[in-house]
C-alpha cells in the first residue's frame, strides 16, 4: 500500500483524476468501481471538465458502483444512482447502460446481490476501485463486524453511519437502516484500489486503517494487503501519519 498525501482538496482530488484518467487512456474498456460520498465530488467535478475540454472520454467504460441504500430508486435524490448521475454520469460521454449501482428498491434483495456480483464477474472483474472512507473505518457500506464480508450483501448500518450521512437527509428518521454493498471480497478482488480521504475529522480513521492491526473492526484495514492500493490523503487528513 502507498500513501500520498496532496496539500488540499483540490490537490488530492486531481492525483485521484489523474490515476483514473491515466487508467482509462491506456484501457479505454476498463472497469471502473466508484464511490459515493462528499469526498469524490472534487474527483468528479475534474473528470467532468477533463471530459468537456476533449482530455479525456468514457465512452467505452464500465462502471460498478459500491453501494445503495435500501428502498431507495433512481428518482430519489438521497439515492447513490441519483448522486452519480448529478455528479458524474450526466456530465461525462459513459454509456447509461454501462453504469450499474445495485437496485436498492429490489423486492429480492438477496437475489440483486447475487445478480450484482455476476455482473461485476461477467465484465471481467473491477479494474480499478475508487473508496471513501467512513468514520468508523467503513469502505462502501461494510460495517466494523466480526468478520470481513465476502460478496455483495444487505447490511444494517450503524447508528454512527445513520448520523454522519442525515446531512444529506431532512432528519436522521429518514436514513434507511439497510444498504446493499459489494463486500470486502468483492473490493479485494479489484485489481488496483484508489481510497481518497479529506479532512480533520478523518485523520484518526486514517491513522487507524492504515496504520493500525488489520481487523473487521476496522474495515478499510484490509487494504493494507491489497497488492495495489493507493491512498490520496489531504494534509488534514495525514495529521496524525507523522
Ligand atoms: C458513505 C458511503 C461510503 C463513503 C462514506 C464516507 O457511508 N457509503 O462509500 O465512503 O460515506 O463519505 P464522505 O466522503 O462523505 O465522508
Amino acid at each position: 500500500m502507498r500513501i500520498v498525501i496532496a496539500d488540499d482538496y483540490k490537490a488530492m482530488s486531481r492525483m485521484a483524476a489523474d490515476e483514473i484518467e491515466e487508467l482509462v487512456a491506456s484501457d479505454p474498456s476498463c472497469v471502473l468501481g466508484l464511490a459515493t460520498g462528499s469526498t469524490p465530488l472534487g474527483l468528479y467535478a475534474e473528470l467532468a471538465s477533463d471530459f468537456e475540454a476533449g482530455k479525456t472520454s468514457f465512452k467505452d467504460v464500465t462502471t460498478f458502483n459500491l453501494d445503495e441504500y435500501c428502498g431507495l430508486g433512481a428518482d430519489n435524490p438521497q439515492g447513490y444512482r441519483y448522486f452519480m448521475n448529478e455528479n458524474l454520469f450526466d456530465k461525462v460521454d459513459v454509456a447509461g447502460p454501462s453504469t450499474h449501482v445495485p437496485e436498492g428498491r429490489s423486492g429480492d434483495l438477496d437475489a440483486e446481490c447475487a445478480r450484482y456480483d455476476k455482473m461485476i464477474d461477467e465484465a471481467g472483474g473491477i479494474d480499478l476501485q475508487l473508496l471513501g472512507l467512513g468514520h468508523n473505518g467503513h469502505i462502501g457500506f461494510n460495517e466494523p463486524c466480526d468478520e470481513f464480508p465476502k460478496g455483495t450483501h444487505v447490511v444494517d448500518l450503524t447508528e454512527s453511519t445513520i448520523n454522519a450521512n442525515s446531512r444529506l437527509f431532512d432528519s436522521a428518521d429518514e436514513v434507511p437502516r439497510q444498504a446493499i454493498t459489494m463486500g470486502i471480497g468483492t473490493i479485494m478482488a479489484a485489481r488496483r484500489v484508489l481510497v481518497v480521504a479529506s479532512g480533520a475529522d478523518k485523520a484518526s480513521i486514517v491513522k487507524k486503517a492504515f496504520l493500525g492491526p488489520v481487523t473487521p473492526e476496522v474495515p478499510a484495514s484490509i487494504l493494507q494487503f491489497h497488492p495495489n492500493a493507493l491512498v490520496i490523503v489531504d494534509e488534514e487528513a495525514a495529521a496524525e501519519l507523522v
